[in-house]
């Protein structure tokens, strides 16, 4: 039977005051009798049948033939760092503005990353500066789609194939994204996607590597099963398996790929339901934001995103910590994030800016609030948070 997909109501707490957390993931219809089947099938390791079953929807997702799922989008980039053979010196343009992982993968494999500027608009790596930081050494791009707002990608693969580099996506806020129509993750030779709790689409922890050339889907196999060819094996291929090549655990249990399918059967609702908390942020903020010199979120045309995160940009860094403060003091919670990697105590070790810095990336990281957005997040609870954000005013 059916259950009834829980939803939560505005969060009043003993004290009387509304509180609002920044996230909590949601529930997905079937989640917690498909968690419980894989549970009574005795049978909880990697690639069972609620594997193949969230394999097949991502692959629809993102249009993609070959997809692996995996323990993190940390561990998706591990792999597309093991994939492209980076060797020590070896250098990966990543943009500044973004979770470490998308550097350390790479950093992992002895490579430098080259740390780019983001553009002061849609705050993703600015496509008019990777040309500059291009250097014989250069193997691959790293791209993020920040909030799932699409890269410039029509420049970007232009000259990713004119100096004969592979474009690698981190898509950990972009799934059912999309630019000019072509969903997000399917730009890349290879694109990485996220599950974590705090994702559109969560399992707690987990990941997928979606392969968009074919002749990389027999090693990705082989890296995520331990370097080892179980995968042929469990198929029939071979008559034992054997370490082949090097590898690593990538490979998560069938209790988190049923979690993963029952949320991605939920996709629709929960995207229509994250649109409604992005809309009604954009628009109720519009003439305050304006008023304050704060700066919204910009989607140029031909990018659809998948409302993954609403961010403001305040003038300075006082007003961005008053601000918190003033939000946390109606029992909202919001938060600011990404350090700049180019002067991050392992950035500045492993890796190096581009010619010029990354002053954009500095501004933004000082200046950014990201205010709650889950599905499950109330009408009245969104109300209040824009109420209690139109009562401050930046001095
Ligand atoms: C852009 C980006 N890449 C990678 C990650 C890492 O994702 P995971 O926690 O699934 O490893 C994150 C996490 O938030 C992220 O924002």
């Amino acid at each position: 039977m059916r259950r009834p997909t829980p939803r939560f109501t505005a969060t009043v707490s003993t004290t009387g005051l509304r509180t609002v957390p920044f996230n909590r993931p949601h529930v997905a219809e079937n989640e917690l009798d498909y968690i419980a089947e894989v549970v009574r099938s005795g049978r909880t390791s990697g690639d069972g049948a609620f594997t193949r079953r969230a394999t097949g929807l991502l692959s629809e997702l993102t249009g993609a033939n070959d997809v692996v799922l995996t323990t993190s989008c940390t561990h998706a980039l591990e792999m597309s760092a093991i994939l492209l053979d980076l060797q020590p010196g070896d250098e990966v343009i990543v943009p500044s503005f973004t979770f470490m992982s998308t550097a350390n993968a790479f950093a992992l494999r002895g490579a430098v990353p080259v740390f780019v500027d983001c553009r002061p608009d849609t705050l993703n790596i600015d496509e008019r500066l990777i040309e500059g930081a291009v250097t014989e050494r250069t193997r691959a791009i790293a791209v993020v789609h920040y909030a799932g707002v699409a890269c410039a990608m029509e420049v970007i693969g232009e000259l990713a194939e004119r100096y004969g580099l592979a474009l690698v996506e981190d898509n950990a806020h972009g799934l059912g994204g999309s630019y000019q129509g072509r969903p997000l993750g399917s730009f890349g030779a290879m694109a990485a996607q996220s599950f974590h709790e705090t994702k559109n689409v969560q399992c707690g922890e987990g990941g997928a590597l979606i392969l968009n050339d074919p002749a990389l889907m027999a090693r990705a196999e082989i890296i995520r099963e331990k370097g080892t060819d179980r995968s042929r094996y469990f198929r029939g291929q071979v008559d034992k398996y054997r370490w082949v090549d090097i590898g690593s655990s990538y490979l998560p249990s069938d209790l988190l790929a049923a979690q993963l399918a029952a949320q991605l059967e939920f996709f629709r609702v929960t995207q229509l339901r994250r649109h409604a908390v992005w809309q009604a942020y954009h628009e109720g903020l519009a003439d305050w934001a304006a008023g304050n010199g704060i700066s919204q979120p910009m989607v140029p045309d031909g990018c659809a995103h998948p409302a993954h995160l609403y961010y403001l940009l305040f003038p300075d860094i006082a007003n961005r910590q008053a601000f918190i403060d003033h939000l946390a003091g109606r029992g909202v919670q919001a938060l600011f994030h990404y350090q700049p990697l180019h002067c991050a105590p392992a950035g500045l070790r492993y890796g190096r800016p581009a010619t010029g810095g990354c002053p954009v990336t500095e501004q933004v990281a000082d200046t950014l609030v990201r205010l709650p957005l889950f599905a499950d997040l109330a009408e009245d609870d969104v109300a209040h948070v824009i109420e209690a954000a139109r009562d401050y005013e930046v001095s």
